[in-house]
């Protein structure tokens, strides 16, 4: 232990971001088909597994989206782990104008869950509970069907930068 207390900075909207930044997730495409039956969806990096039995998993989306509000009645919504080689796909998932899933291969279950081609992991999920907390509802998720393909790395989101892990076959991380 030291003596001096830690230099901790005071709470500001920049300083929140910024220290959240400093923990490293995955990110995901929450999507499924809308009422005209195209795809609709947004990136969210904010995937958390809750509960293996029963199995729930958790995003968080912000009550600005304009898009949750197309979503969060559907029947079933596809979480997609994305790829290392997905960034690009993922910065269009987040984009404000433009067809969000264009060049993007996507497979729907019957029941309107819209799942991305060539991701890490997959799961059919339907909507379990909201909770509002701040400015973001948690969205609970109840998984009905999964695949995952670990040989497939995991698109990582870290300091507002997309990354991929370091392996033993490609010891050097690099930014994507
Ligand atoms: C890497 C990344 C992660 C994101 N994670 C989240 C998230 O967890 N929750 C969220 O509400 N928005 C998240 N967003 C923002 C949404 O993808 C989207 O840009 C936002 O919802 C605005 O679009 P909309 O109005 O169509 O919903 C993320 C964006 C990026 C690029």
């Amino acid at each position: 232990m030291t003596a001096a207390p830690p230099e901790l900075r005071p709470l500001g909207q920049r300083e929140l971001r910024r220290a959240f930044g400093a923990f490293p997730t995955g990110v995901t495409a929450l999507a499924a088909l809308g009422d005209d039956g195209t795809p609709v969806g947004l990136a969210a990096s904010s995937f958390t597994s809750v509960s293996l039995d029963p199995p729930l998993v958790s995003v968080c989306v912000a009550h600005t989206s304009t898009t949750w509000p197309l979503l969060r009645d559907r029947a079933r919504l596809g979480v997609s782990v994305l790829g290392a080689h997905q960034a690009e796909a993922c910065r269009r998932l987040a984009a404000r104008g433009g067809n969000r899933f264009a060049g993007l291969d996507w497979t729907a279950t019957t029941d309107g869950a819209v799942l991305i081609d060539g991701a890490s992991a997959r799961f059919d999920c339907s909507v379990e509970r909201l909770v509002r907390a701040g400015d973001h509802d948690i969205v609970l998720l109840r998984v009905h069907e999964l695949d995952a393909d670990h040989a497939i790395a995991p698109l990582v989101f870290h300091a507002s930068r997309f990354h991929r892990l370091a392996t033993p076959d490609n010891p050097t991380e690099t930014p994507t």
